[in-house]
């Protein structure tokens, strides 16, 4: 008799698109080729700021295989997006070529178009640009944001007067620098236009909403693009939105209707298509000598591009008005302009820059308070989240913090600095605290069952290299017994029923009910086509007598009459039973308003200063994190590892410099700009609380590809800290400010 197998939740199933990556023979957008395509290469403004006073092309476009060259007042109508549209979301709105003025360095002013993309790199050399150039605006101070126009994100209580007369208080400012995404994958167009559609290849987290942007900015019914994507080489939000080669290649196809492939270069990563923002923090905290936290502001700015080009709001306060109980707090926040590419959202955009601040403000007020930062951290711990008066739908920050706190041996933890030590070693250990945004958009999905026994699951959401294709097969699987090398999973198609954008580690919550709906349906529709077929031992039975089991149809009441339901089909003449799943929103849920959605961790983390050498090296790290129900544990493990490595660069390596004369990144290759790799970081140790968040979908599954990143680089400074008395609140850290600065400390401890 048929056992019911294990469920395939939960299991560190293998990528089911691994062998397609591994034997190369994945397609990336940019490996798209057409017969009599042409090749694109923007040409970028070597100034920071001013305007072009002449731009000439006459030389590049008699160069050989040149077949046109596009600019300001040469280029067909280019659209501005609609303001505050949320289906169609943008950045950088400004379209390419708008007016002559130039805001920031790298800015596309001119498009070389060839049969070659060395004719078109040759012919994007050969154009002269003059420019009227004024000193860019690229200040590292952001003071100028913190005044009157200042927004108000959350308050409760009076926190004036709470923190004026708190016994113990901390008043600091922590900076963090501007961050550049670098997926080894370049962002990549490929247009193609056929007299009245076009089919676009793009580097893209979101088809949908890229489909919704190029329309408005096209100027085409929505229902003339359709985008593709079916494998991205990362994104780490700066796939989310579309930035202006996008644009520029399809307007081109279309001009000269012949398929357009523009990938931009390394360089152009820095300058046109987003970065994290660099971010200025005041956190005050206010307690009670006994460790109560009774006050707490969290004040900040971030940077954006001038903001006729995009105006960008990095949320650093996500975090803060949840995480700890206080009966005062406020955040508030403001953005200033600069002279630099519009920023977008990186990984754990807000959280990750807001946690760095929050969590060392902690960490100092703890140390202020002669506490321990774990048993501080458990004492403000809140019943409810007291910014919205609501419980949370599942919070284990408590045990994420004891369970570290037991892994990683933290009983043994000695508060004076420099006390701990491995032989000429001195260790410090750090804890921080994460929390990352847990929710469910819209979603759609269709399955079909096929008479070749094979399930197909299709969906306009995408993989961004995450597992999403995995996951999907995983849920199918579990519906319907059939093994995973049965199920197609088809995404990455705007033409498919609309899914989520890849953004916000949404989408595995997201699509688990439209999944759930569409495999229901579909195995209703494939028992009520058992019940017609002929010769079948389930004609004129009712649907409701069936079930399907491990892909056979069977009586409820008797497991010998199960047949293959392929066979049933087959039977019945018909091709595909199908159905379809469409899911909200957990937001505008009514059983579901009353709730607080977010997941937590905490990261436990160790490094080794060697001070004769100044050498700083993160040694172990401990995390525990609460999402929920995890759907595939190896995903979700290379995940969180990822995003602590992605940490361990926040801490102490990665930066964005911009020359101060001209704005121009100078630090604009992946030779210069420095990435944390495996070789700078430790054994990452993860485990994964159990607690299905049953309110948010019916597996209990939230999202887990941003939350490890936020809290590791607050770790790294607290541990930096507990080793060397050197509190470092502007990322990355310096081995030079570590040297500097520790001669002070040990004379001072000395
Ligand atoms: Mo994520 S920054 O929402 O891709």
């Amino acid at each position: 008799m048929a056992t019911t197998p294990a469920s395939i939740i939960g299991r560190a199933v293998p990528r089911i698109d691994g062998p397609l990556k591994t034997s190369g023979t994945a397609k990336y957008s940019s490996d798209h080729n057409f017969p009599n395509m042409v090749y694109a290469v923007p040409v970028c403004s070597t100034i920071g700021k001013g305007r072009i006073r002449r731009l000439d092309s006459s030389a590049a476009e008699v160069m050989p295989g040149v077949v046109r060259v596009y600019r300001h007042g040469k280029v067909p109508p280019i659209y501005r997006p609609i303001p505050h549209d949320r289906t169609a979301r943008i950045d950088e709105s400004r379209p390419p070529f708008e007016d002559e003025r130039i805001y920031y360095n790298g800015q596309y002013v001119a498009l070389a178009v060839a049969d070659s993309y060395e004719h078109a790199k040759a012919a994007a050399g050969a154009v002269k640009v003059e420019y009227d150039a004024e000193t860019p605006n690229v200040s590292l101070d952001l003071s100028d944001g913190f005044n009157d126009s200042m927004q108000e994100e959350s308050k409760r209580g009076d926190v004036d007067a709470a923190f004026a007369s708190a016994p113990v208080k901390i008043d600091e400012t922590y900076v963090t620098p501007v961050e550049t995404h670098n997926p080894i994958e370049l962002h990549a167009s490929v247009a193609t236009w056929d007299g009245s559609r076009f089919v676009l290849y793009e580097t893209t987290q979101a088809v949908m909403n890229h489909q919704a942007v190029m329309a408005q900015m096209l100027g085409v019914p929505r229902e003339n693009v359709q985008i593709v994507m079916k494998f991205l080489g990362s994104g780490f939000g700066g796939k989310l939105w579309p930035w202006p080669q996008a644009m520029l290649a399809a307007v081109a196809a279309r001009d000269l209707n012949r398929p357009v492939k523009l990938v931009i270069d390394r360089s152009m990563m820095f300058t046109c298509a987003g970065h994290r923002p660099r971010t200025q923090q005041r956190i005050r905290l206010g307690a009670t000598p006994d460790g109560k936290l009774v006050s707490l502001e969290h004040d900040y700015a971030n940077h954006s591009s001038i903001s006729t080009v995009g105006h960008f709001r990095e949320n650093c306060g996500e975090a803060t008005p949840f995480l700890y109980s206080t009966p005062n707090l406020r955040v508030r926040s403001n953005v200033v302009d600069r002279n630099v590419g519009t920023p977008t959202p990186m990984r754990g955009p807000g959280a990750v820059p807001g946690l760095f601040a929050l969590e060392s403000g902690i960490d100092e007020l703890a140390i202020k308070l002669k506490m321990d930062p774990v048993q501080f951290r458990l004492m403000n711990e809140p019943k409810l989240d007291e910014s919205k008066g609501m419980p949370f739908s599942s919070r284990h920050l408590k045990e994420c913090l004891t369970q570290g706190a037991e892994k990683f041996g933290w009983s043994a933890y000695k508060p004076e600095i420099g006390s701990m030590r491995r032989g000429d070693i001195t260790l410090g250990w750090g804890v921080a605290s994460c929390s990352w945004i847990a929710g469910r958009g819209a979603c759609k999905a269709t399955l079909s069952l096929r008479d070749d026994g094979t399930a197909r699951i299709a969906c306009a959401t995408q993989d961004i290299g995450t597992g999403t294709y995995t996951v999907f097969a995983q849920v199918v699987s579990e519906k319907t017994g059939l093994p995973l090398h049965k199920i197609d999973v088809v995404l990455g198609n705007s033409s498919l029923p609309p899914g989520p954008t890849s953004g916000g580690s949404m989408v595995t919550g997201t699509v688990i009910p439209a999944i759930i709906q569409a495999a229901d349906a579909a195995i209703r529709q494939l028992l009520t086509v058992a019940t017609t077929a002929s010769d079948t031992p389930f004609q004129n039975r009712k649907p409701e007598e069936l079930v399907l089991t491990e892909g056979r149809i069977q009586l409820k009441s008797d497991a010998a009459s199960a047949v293959p339901f392929e066979t049933i089909l087959k039977r019945a003449n018909i091709r595909t039973a199908e159905g379809e799943g469409n899911s909200g929103p957990n937001s505008t849920d009514p059983q579901l308003r009353n709730y607080s959605f977010h997941s937590f961790g905490a990261h436990f983390l160790e490094v080794e200063w060697d001070a004769g050498i100044a050498r700083l090296r993160v040694s172990r790290v401990v995390t525990v994190i609460d999402v929920g129900r995890i759907v595939n544990l190896k995903a979700a493990r290379n995940q969180v590892e990822g995003a602590i490595v992605m940490g361990v660069g926040m801490g102490m390596l990665e930066r964005t410099i911009y020359d101060p004369r001209n704005g121009r990144p100078v630090n604009n290759n992946v030779a210069d700009y420095l990435m944390a790799t495996n070789a700078d970081c430790p054994e990452i140790d993860v485990t994964f609380l159990d607690y299905p968040d049953k309110l948010l979908n019916e597996v209990g599954a939230r999202g887990v590809g941003e939350i490890g990143l936020a809290g590791v680089a607050a770790a790294i400074t607290n541990a930096t800290y507990h080793a060397t008395g050197v509190r470092v609140r502007e990322l990355p850290i310096r081995l030079e400010t570590l040297m500097e600065q520790e001669k002070g400390s040990t004379t001072r401890r000395a």
